[in-house]
Order: structure tokens, then sequence, then C-alpha cells
């Protein structure tokens, strides 16, 4: 047996999914126009990772319908969800709902589409994508920044969403 088929035998994708549960992450929105409709989806696997040059990267599941229609825009909004947005994210991730019914966005000129009342908006490009297991990594340039400081992100843990409490 290779060594990865014995490191999938140790731990199930389920239980792995339950482990990795307890990390907190904020959840992005990644979403551009294509062929005139607004088309994204929810990921909380949102890393910033270089800052000279500027580059984030998201993991993209390799089943993903979404991926491949926006993996074709010249630019990607990503907005950091706020506080108000953990509706919005279920209907970002559902596979039935309209994503983006009741929401307030704005679209850029360049295609990139950024959620009203998010943490932060980057107009982003893809750059790289590498292979990873069942997901994609993929690089972004981030071109333009728009940090709202007022707004607290939206926080994922244990698959449910969490508002920031205060300092320790
Ligand atoms: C909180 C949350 C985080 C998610 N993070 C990711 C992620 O990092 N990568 C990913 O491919 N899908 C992620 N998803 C799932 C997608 O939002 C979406 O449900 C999935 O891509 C299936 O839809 P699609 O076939 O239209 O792409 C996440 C969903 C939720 C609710």
């Amino acid at each position: 047996m290779s060594a990865q088929a014995q490191l999938a035998e140790a731990i199930s994708p389920t239980e792995l999914r339950r482990a990795f549960s307890v990390f907190p992450t904020g959840v992005v929105a990644v979403c551009a126009l294509i062929e005139g409709k607004p088309v994204g989806f929810a990921v909380n696997s949102f890393n910033s990772v270089s800052l000279d040059p500027p580059l984030v990267s998201i993991c993209v599941g390799n089943t993903s319908s979404t991926w491949p229609m926006l993996a074709k825009a010249d630019r990607l909004g990503l907005t950091v969800l706020g506080a108000s947005h953990s509706e919005l994210c279920r209907k970002l991730a559902s596979r039935t709902a309209d994503r983006f019914e009741g929401a307030a966005w704005t679209a850029k000129d360049n295609g990139a589409i950024l959620i009203d009342d998010g943490a932060l908006w980057l107009e982003c490009r893809q750059s790289a994508a590498f292979p990873a297991g069942d997901h994609e990594m993929i690089m972004l340039e981030v071109h333009e920044a728009k940090l709202f400081a007022t707004i607290d992100p939206l926080v994922f843990h244990q698959s449910q969403f969490r508002e920031l409490m205060g300092e320790t």
C-alpha cells in the first residue's frame, strides 16, 4: 500500500473535516461578472501569502462547478464577509439557491464583484494554480485593496458561524 493510501486510511475525511473545523477562519466570497451575470462562491481556505508582490491563495475543490467559470474572469472580487453575512454565506455555498438573492453587491468595470458590508475588498488576478489532493491551490495577485476597519468579519468555527468576542 502506498504511503498516501496509508495516510488516507489512517484518518477518514469525515474525521479530518471535524478536526480541521476547530481552527477558526474568516469566510471569503469569490465573485465576478461572467457573461453579464454574477457568479461566485464562499471559501474559508483563503490565506495571505506575500506582501511583495502582494499575493493571496484559496483552495478550490476539484469537483467545484463554479470555479471553472470564475477561472476565466480577468479579475476576481474577494470579499472578507462581515458579521452580518451568515445567511448570504449559506446562499453562496448552496447548489440550489439563487446565490445573490437579496445581496447588495458592487460590480467593478473590470468584472470583479464585491459584497457590500464586507470587512475587506480585494481585486485579484489569478497568477498560478497548483494541484493539491482533492483541491487545487490558486495563487492570486492583489491589484486593489479596500479595508472597512469598523466592520467585524464573519467567523466560521466547528461548522458554525460566529462573531468575534472582545479582546483578551
Ligand atoms: C464556510 C464555507 C467555506 C467553504 N470553503 C470552501 C473552500 O475553501 N473551497 C471550496 O472549494 N469550497 C468551499 N466551500 C464550498 C463552496 O462554497 C460551494 O458550496 C462548493 O464549491 C460547491 O458549489 P459549486 O459546485 O457551485 O462550486 C465552502 C462552503 C462554506 C459554507
